[in-house]
């Protein structure tokens, strides 16, 4: 029997132009998350018997990985994790180290990668940390104690300490997390609203008494279907307002039931938790006549399901046991790109968002121990948004043909967005075809952007959408530079391959 392929070619046109700006973009937009956590760390990061391991133990082939991608700020050490952590257990000599059991994944957490060696290694990849404090089983006392291990020069007992465990210079860490997803359930130490808002604010208080020049991020909700959503938000921004500076959001995403085009449009989800959270800031703001903004911190985002039930197998009270090792497929990679677009979108008010997590778990990069490094599908449209969306972030206008899913109406085939870089005379244009059956045209009216020429087209498609990178096979799913976009005066044509995303990078002057 002739299998007949369909090909069914949708349209969509966008308008740009220079000066409708959302906003600048923060740099610090395309953070990730290291957590201990399964190999995210032992086996990950560190591993001092591997053989591109350096001095401390840190493997040389994660590191080149993890700085080709430029996140500039790294979440650290959890997650659930932190919320039964005593940070005291992983400085000093290493021998000396305990081993604790981890409660929050059910493992051995043997401390030989503490808060001196995470600061070191972050230095390493050129990032900054972003730290989070333990509010499950400890609260201001062990909070301020670190910050004062952390940023005091010298001279008081915390500060020396770190001195005299080789650090002479402070980490210097500007970025700190009021605990970790205390709404939970499954959290070492969950709380209500208010006696999580009122610890929060106990401890946001004496922390900045100790480094005025900190950021503190309180804990949102764990995902927009809590049942407290929004009357949590609230009751915490009204205790610490004047406190903190961020409030974070998580959100992972799944296709438990194989309906891609269902799962291709959850960002629309994701839109919607943001613009919500928005709304109960600046209804606290409101409230209070305050002339303050209070910014989100979207800390944890991603795509996580594969590795669900294998993860049910794995045996507790084990070192480093593969956790949470989902491998990604190429619909995984379009979601995390439309997830990065929302993102850029909104980067007016989202000013830090971290990618969960960086190696291993839930992971951009992979390894085996005692092996290679690998990059997972959903490396590539991170790398593009974080070395490519610098700048401000345009307002683009997008008229697209649209479908229907079982959770979703008018889901348009093209997600957008635009940034400019100014300094640079660049214009850089992301965008995904959620179309399945066939191409994409795309026209664009560049207003502003007449002498721009493209330089290149960057796409990332697979006929598979299961499609994966492994160590044996890690080029599977890989950018080309084969896309067909082309700009004259103004006026931008492209057919977006079928299932793809897209890079199109546009610089002023340039003709081919
Ligand atoms: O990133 C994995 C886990 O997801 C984190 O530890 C937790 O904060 C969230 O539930």
């Amino acid at each position: 029997m002739e299998v007949v392929c369909m090909t069914v070619v949708r349209k969509a046109q966008m308008t740009l132009e220079k000066d409708f700006r959302i906003g600048d973009i923060d740099p610090r937009l395309y953070g990730t998350f290291v957590e201990h956590l399964g190999r995210s760390i032992y086996g990950g990061i560190y591993e001092p018997g591997h053989p591109t391991a350096d001095e401390q133990g840190f493997r040389g082939d994660v590191i080149s990985l993890v700085r080709e991608l430029k996140t500039p700020v790294i979440r650290y050490p959890g997650g659930n994790f932190v919320s039964g952590y005593n940070w005291e257990d992983g400085i000093g000599p290493k021998a000396e180290r305990p081993r604790r059991l981890d409660l929050a994944w059910r493992t051995i957490e043997p401390n030989e990668v503490g808060v001196d060696e995470f600061a070191d290694w972050a230095r390493k990849v050129g990032s900054e940390v972003m730290m989070a404090v333990n509010l499950g089983t400890r609260g201001p006392d062990e909070a301020r104690n670190l910050v004062e291990y952390c940023n005091h020069p010298s001279g008081s007992y915390f500060s020396d300490l770190r001195i005299k465990n080789g650090h002479p210079q402070p980490h210097g860490i500007k970025l700190w997390c009021l605990g970790n997803e205390m709404d939970g359930p499954w959290q070492i130490g969950a709380k209500t609203a208010y006696e999580y808002a009122r610890a929060a604010q106990e401890t946001a208080k004496v922390m900045k008494w100790v480094d005025p020049t900190i950021e503190l991020v309180a804990c949102g909700s764990s995902h927009k279907s809590m049942p407290t959503f929004a009357d949590w938000e609230a009751m915490v921004l009204e205790l610490t307002y004047e406190h903190i500076d961020y409030l974070s959001l998580h959100t992972y995403f799944g296709n438990r039931d194989n309906d891609t085009p269902n799962f291709l449009a959850r960002s629309l989800e994701m839109d919607e938790f943001i613009n919500s959270v928005i709304a109960i800031c600046d209804y606290v703001k409101a409230k209070k006549r305050s002339k303050k903004t209070i910014h989100l911190s979207f800390d944890e985002w991603n795509v996580w399901y594969h590795s669900n039930e294998q993860d049910k197998q794995v045996e507790p009270w084990t070192v480093a046991p593969p956790l949470l090792e989902d491998v990604y497929n190429m619909e995984d990679a379009l979601l995390v790109g439309s997830m990065l677009i929302s993102l850029i979108r909104r980067s007016d008010r989202v000013k830090i968002a971290c990618l969960a997590q960086l190696v291993n778990v839930i992971a951009p990069i992979m390894t085996k121990t005692g092996g290679p490094a690998w990059r997972q599908t959903t490396f590539f449209p991170f790398l593009h948004a974080s070395v490519f969306g610098r700048g401000t972030a345009l307002l683009p206008i997008i008229k697209s043909d649209k479908y229907d899913t079982k959770d979703f109406s008018d889901v348009p085939y093209l997600d957008a967005a635009a940034v400019y870089n100014e300094e640079q005379e660049e214009l850089t244009i992301f965008a995904v075809n959620r179309n399945l059956e066939g191409g994409l045209e795309f026209t664009g009216d560049l207003r502003g952007f007449e002498d721009y020429g493209v330089v290149e087209h960057i796409v990332l498609t697979h006929d598979d959408l299961k499609a994966v990178n492994t160590a044996d096979n890690p080029d599977n799913v890989v950018p080309t530079t084969g896309g067909s976009a082309e700009a004259v005066s103004g006026q931008l044509s492209a057919l977006l391959p079928k299932q793809s995303w897209n890079v199109i990078r546009l610089k002023k002057g340039y003709s081919r």
